[in-house]
């Protein structure tokens, strides 16, 4: 079949200045660039709006969320274009850097404090991947201020996150020297994070293009696979900000797909997708 015949059959109708205004839109609000090659990618992710709001075509939900009052349906647009692939223990060999260059030296230091920040957390299986590592590597946790700030701009993940419940397949990726502090739900399919691995992760909705309340600094940040939707400038607007929460010698995680060294040199490169601040 044709493409512009398959469009023609669509359930809504969604001209190209839909397209462009909605993308306008999201750009502005979260820095994610739609490119124009991701229209159909609009279309499919918005339509079960359209419907939940009993809308005839695209046109009056952009005239709903450009109203004053559609700052609601707002989140709900930001919540179904974002990206939220993610699994626990991705890129494996950051955790294993972290265990043993900021965790074990701490330990040494006998400083007892640990701050590390998730950055586009998803899901939350980064910043439990996280609690897992400090979990199994210091003994007396209890005796630490720990913490892990787990960040994002979309709120259907921020409860997924609180909630600590994942499914099966989820689970499966976690090694299993990590897994002592997660069981089975007593619905006996879904997989559970304990409240000891709770207690470490504060979840908490905030828009990386916005103002940060915190302070930090940080003795590792996690921004992995975020700035893959974003333009160079707005990345290295907040490479520059990141940089200004940690301290010389603390390190920067980034996705796989992502290299920082053109955009921004207050990091140096000192391992695969892992940067320190010089
Ligand atoms: C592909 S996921 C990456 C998850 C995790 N960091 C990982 O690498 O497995 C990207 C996340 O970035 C979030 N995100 C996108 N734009 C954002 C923004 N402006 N502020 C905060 N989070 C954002 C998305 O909601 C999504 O959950």
């Amino acid at each position: 079949m044709e493409k512009s015949a398959a469009r023609e059959e669509r359930e809504f109708a969604f001209s190209e200045r839909d397209f462009q205004f909605l993308a306008q839109l999201v750009n502005a609000r979260t820095g994610i660039v739609i490119s124009d090659n991701k229209r159909d990618m609009v279309y499919s992710r918005l339509s079960r709006r359209l419907r939940a709001l009993n809308l005839a075509n695209f046109l009056q939900y952009c005239e709903l969320v450009s109203d004053a009052n559609g700052e609601d349906e707002m989140l709900n647009l930001v919540n179904a274009i974002t990206t939220n692939l993610t699994h626990f223990f991705r890129e494996k060999h950051h955790f294993e850097h972290l265990k043993k260059n900021v965790i074990e030296p701490l330990i040494k230091s006998r400083k007892r404090r640990l701050r590390i920040w998730s950055a586009g957390c998803s899901s939350g299986m980064e910043p439990y991947s996280t609690a897992m590592v400090i979990k199994n590597t210091i003994s007396d946790i209890s005796a630490w201020d720990a913490k892990i700030l787990a960040t994002d701009i979309d709120t259907t993940m921020l409860d997924r996150g609180t909630r600590g419940e994942y499914t099966m397949e989820e689970y499966n990726s976690i090694p299993p020297e990590y897994r002592a502090d997660v069981s089975k739900n007593p619905n006996g399919e879904t997989m559970q994070m304990s409240d000891n691995l709770k207690r470490l992760i504060a979840f908490k909705h905030l828009n990386l293009l916005e103002s940060w309340q915190m302070k930090g600094p940080f003795d590792a940040i996690f921004c992995r696979n975020v700035v893959i939707y974003f333009d160079k400038t707005t990345q290295a607007k907040l490479f520059n900000r990141m940089a200004n929460l940690i301290e010389p010698g603390s390190f920067l995680y980034i996705g796989h797909s992502e290299n920082i060294t053109q955009i921004c040199d207050k990091f140096e490169l000192v391992g695969r997708t892992i940067y320190q601040r010089v």
